[in-house]
């Protein structure tokens, strides 16, 4: 018989929680789908790649570390973990600040947008390949992604919107970047997504009045995942010292000033939920990249110099060219177009600025492997 689960916190395959995503779909709404469907810098992309050549790597040169974490990710800790339950207080969103609840709903839209272009990605990748090392890691990776997604979905739906994620895999524009720029993209967003989830953990474990929201609570186990998928990631790009060594430094630096700096800029944009939350977006900001540098060193030989004069500097120059842009996008006519060509000028200059910033060498260490211990 083929038992099948009834919540997406239970389903041990993407294409489960997918199709269990596709019987709610009936309840989703436009507003929230079109907003997943934006492709700008700062809205989360979906991703392809050449499959063939992520699906020949050898991962003997990295085998034990390997077969340790993939047994640790097959004997499936979080299974069932994501899903409401005692815990799960109940949310007044009628009564929500509206300023708070826009921005709120926004987060959670671009999050479950990024958890779902995590599967879509690496459930392509196990569907494509033939390497069984290959495939099994992919496929567990997109079961995970899978069931944060239909997690915040179940949240979003709680306030009246929800994203067809369906609608989404067919619908929206996919972004093509060679494997190796997958490897450097993917890592550090899992890493710097499981910086992000274990800070406000951290945080509201010491400030729970500010936990306006119960999800909060999932986000210690749900960064474990996130974990363990950045170690995947350090695995495969270790598999080749080439990816991380001689000209590809400045691509590894390129993807480390951009990650940095889009999170610096789109979190500032919802200064109503930092303030709910409590936590200072300048504050959050260096913490996480602080922490994300640390865990990098497993791979990178370099960390950006997050410290320097012109690093914190160059990031509010960005944040403000950005705003900038943003408002003379609304506007219309000649004026409002060199408004805008002159903050995407200034835009450009700050991160130009910023990736010019000399970094920090170091020794990469001969294992990659790490526990998480923030
Ligand atoms: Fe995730
Ligand atoms: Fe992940």
């Amino acid at each position: 018989m083929n038992v099948q689960a009834e919540h997406t916190a239970d389903a041990t395959t993407a294409e489960e929680s997918l199709a269990l995503q596709a019987e709610q779909a009936k309840f989703d709404s436009k507003a929230a789908t079109d907003l997943a469907m934006q492709n700008t810098l700062l809205t989360p992309r979906f991703y392809t790649t050449d499959f063939d050549e992520l699906d020949a790597i050898d991962v003997s040169p990295v085998r034990e570390d390997w077969d340790a974490l993939i047994a640790q990710m097959v004997a499936d800790p979080n299974k069932g973990h994501f899903r409401k339950n005692e815990d799960w207080d109940h949310i007044d969103w009628e009564g929500m600040d509206p300023a708070l609840k826009k921005e709120f709903i926004d987060f959670l839209i671009s999050s479950c947008t990024a958890e779902f272009s995590g599967c879509v990605l690496y459930k392509e990748m196990k569907r494509r390949g033939s390497n069984s090392d290959i495939t099994q890691l992919f496929q567990l990776m997109a079961r995970d992604e899978a069931r944060h997604a239909g997690f915040i979905n179940d949240a979003l739906r709680e306030a009246g919107v929800a994203v067809n994620l369906g609608f989404l895999t067919q619908k929206k524009k996919y972004t093509y970047f060679r494997p190796k720029f997958i490897y450097y993209a993917t890592y550090l967003s899992e890493k710097i997504g499981y910086a992000r989830y274990i800070t406000i953990f951290r945080h509201l474990e010491a400030h729970p009045e500010h936990r306006f929201h119960p999800i909060f609570k999932w986000f210690r186990e749900w960064c474990n995942d996130e974990f363990s998928h950045g170690e995947a990631f350090a695995l495969l790009m270790k598999t080749d010292p080439k990816l991380t060594s001689g000209r590809n430094i400045w691509w590894i630096k390129f993807f480390l000033t951009a990650v940095y700096a889009t999170m610096y800029v789109r979190d500032h944009q919802r200064p109503a939920f930092h303030a709910a939350l409590g936590v200072d977006p300048d504050w959050y900001a260096h913490e996480v990249f602080t922490k994300t540098s640390a865990l990098s060193t497993q791979i990178f030989p370099i960390t950006l110099d997050i410290e320097h004069p012109r690093w914190a500097a160059g990031l509010k120059k960005l944040q403000r060219a950005n705003a900038d842009l943003a408002a003379a996008k609304e506007g219309r006519g000649p004026g409002a177009l060199l408004r805008r060509l002159g903050a995407q000028a200034r835009a450009a200059s700050a991160f130009v600025g910023l990736y010019f910033i000399p970094a920090k060498r170091h020794k990469v260490p001969a294992s990659p492997r790490l526990e998480p211990v923030y």
